[in-house]
C-alpha cells in the first residue's frame, strides 16, 4: 500500500496546465501515430529524449511502417540501432512487427492487454502506447514517474520492486483524466526528466506540484525515491584483438547466438587479461602467423550486469581465424554493427594500423 495516496487527486490539474506550457515539442507528440509512439517508447527505455531523437528520425525514415520493420534485413535493423545498445530490444521490436503484420493486419493493437502480449512490450510500454496513441486510460509508470510520485507522496516503497510499480500503477489509474490520459502520463514522465531530477538536484522552484509535494514541504527530496542496494556488477577481464591483414583490413566475427551481445559482430577476443606474449601464443595456437604485435590500450565497458575490463592487443597477422572475416574500416563503419563496447578500439583503428604497419617486422 502506497502512503498518502489521497494526494494523487490533486496532481492532474496543475500537472496538465504545466505540460501545456512546458512540454518539449517531439515528433511522436505532435503526431502520435501508434507505430511512431511504439518505436519512441522502446528507444526511450534506454536513452534520454535528446539522444534518442536522431535515432528515431533515422529509424522512421528508413522503416516508415510496421511492414517495413517486419521485413527489414537484420543487419539494417541493427545498423539503425547501433549506438543505442540493448540490441535485443531492436530484435524484439522486429519480432513484434512480424506478429502485428501476421495477426493484426499490420495495425498496432490498441489495448494494453494485447500490446503486452507482444515481444519487448511490458506493462509500462503497453500503457504508454495505449494512452498516448489511442487515448486509453492506462497508467504508464517508468523510473521517472516512480521518482516523482515517491517524492510527492513521501513514499518509502522500494521502487525496484515489481510490487511497488504495480501499486503505483493501480493508484495512478484512479486519477487518470478521461480526456487526456496520454498527456497526463507524458507530463509525469516529462516532469521527472526535466524538473524532478535524480541525484539530489530537483528543480523544485520550477515544479507545478511543489505546493502538493511532501518531500518539497519537508525538505527531504534527496531521501526519495528509495531503492534497495543493487548487487555489485561482476567485473570480467577480457583481451580484445584488433587483427589486421596486410591490406589493413580488420578481423570481425559473430558472437554466439545466446548470452551477452548475442549474435552481434565483435572484435575477436579471449577471456582474461593476456600479456602480449600470451596473446601472441593464443593467436598462434589458433593457426595465425603473427607478423607484429603491440598493445592497443585498455578500455572498459559497463553493461547492465557485467563490466568488461579490456586489454587491447593489435596484431598484423596472416592466415584465417575460425569464422572471423577481414573487412575494411569503411565496410566496418558502413555495413557492420559493432556494439559500443568496442568503440574505444574502433576509434583507434587508423592509429593502430599506422603503428603496426610501420613496425620493424611489417
Ligand atoms: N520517456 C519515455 N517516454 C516518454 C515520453 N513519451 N515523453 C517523455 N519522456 C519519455
Amino acid at each position: 500500500m502506497i502512503e498518502n495516496q489521497s494526494l494523487l487527486g490533486e496532481i492532474p490539474a496543475p500537472l496538465l496546465a504545466w505540460y501545456g506550457r512546458s512540454a518539449r515539442v517531439l515528433p511522436w507528440r505532435s503526431d502520435p501515430q501508434p507505430y511512431a509512439v511504439w518505436v519512441s517508447e522502446i528507444m526511450l527505455q534506454q536513452t534520454r529524449v535528446e539522444a534518442a531523437l536522431p535515432y528515431f528520425q533515422r529509424f522512421l525514415q528508413a522503416l516508415p511502417t510496421v511492414k517495413d520493420l517486419a521485413e527489414a534485413p537484420e543487419e539494417q535493423l541493427l545498423k539503425l540501432w547501433e549506438g543505442l545498445g540493448y540490441y535485443n530490444r531492436a530484435r524484439n521490436l522486429q519480432k513484434a512487427a512480424q506478429i502485428i503484420v501476421e495477426c493484426h493486419g499490420g495495425n498496432v493493437p490498441a489495448s494494453a492487454k494485447e500490446l503486452c502480449s507482444l515481444p519487448g512490450i511490458g506493462r509500462y510500454t503497453a500503457g504508454a502506447i495505449a494512452s498516448i496513441a489511442f487515448g486509453q486510460r492506462e497508467p504508464a509508470v517508468d523510473g521517472n514517474v516512480l521518482r516523482v510520485l515517491s517524492r510527492v507522496l513521501l513514499s518509502g516503497a522500494d521502487i525496484l520492486k515489481e510490487k511497488t510499480k504495480a501499486e503505483f500503477a493501480r493508484a495512478i489509474s484512479a486519477v487518470l483524466p478521461q480526456d487526456r490520459p496520454g498527456d497526463f502520463n507524458q507530463a509525469l514522465m516529462e516532469l521527472g526528466a526535466t524538473v524532478c531530477l535524480p541525484n539530489g538536484a530537483p528543480r523544485c522552484g520550477a515544479c507545478p506540484l511543489a505546493a502538493i509535494c511532501l518531500a518539497n514541504k519537508t525538505g527531504r527530496q534527496a531521501e526519495f525515491p528509495q531503492k534497495a542496494e543493487k548487487k555489485a556488477r561482476r567485473v570480467e577481464a577480457r583481451t580484445v584483438f584488433v587483427l589486421f591483414d596486410r591490406a589493413g583490413r580488420v578481423a570481425v566475427q559473430k558472437r554466439p547466438k545466446t548470452g551477452l551481445l548475442a549474435g552481434l559482430w565483435e572484435l575477436p577476443g579471449e577471456d582474461g587479461a593476456l600479456s602480449l606474449r600470451e596473446a601472441e601464443n593464443a593467436l598462434r595456437a589458433q593457426g595465425l602467423q603473427v607478423q607484429a604485435i603491440q598493445s592497443a590500450g585498455k578500455a572498459k565497458h559497463v553493461f547492465t550486469h557485467v563490466e568488461w575490463k579490456m586489454e587491447g592487443v593489435a596484431a598484423l597477422v596472416e592466415g584465417t581465424l575460425g569464422k572471423a572475416r577481414f573487412v575494411t574500416p569503411k565496410e566496418l563503419e558502413e555495413e557492420y554493427c559493432l556494439p559500443s563496447a568496442f568503440a574505444a578500439y574502433v576509434q583507434k583503428l587508423p592509429a593502430l594500423w599506422a603503428a603496426i604497419s610501420a613496425g620493424p617486422e611489417a
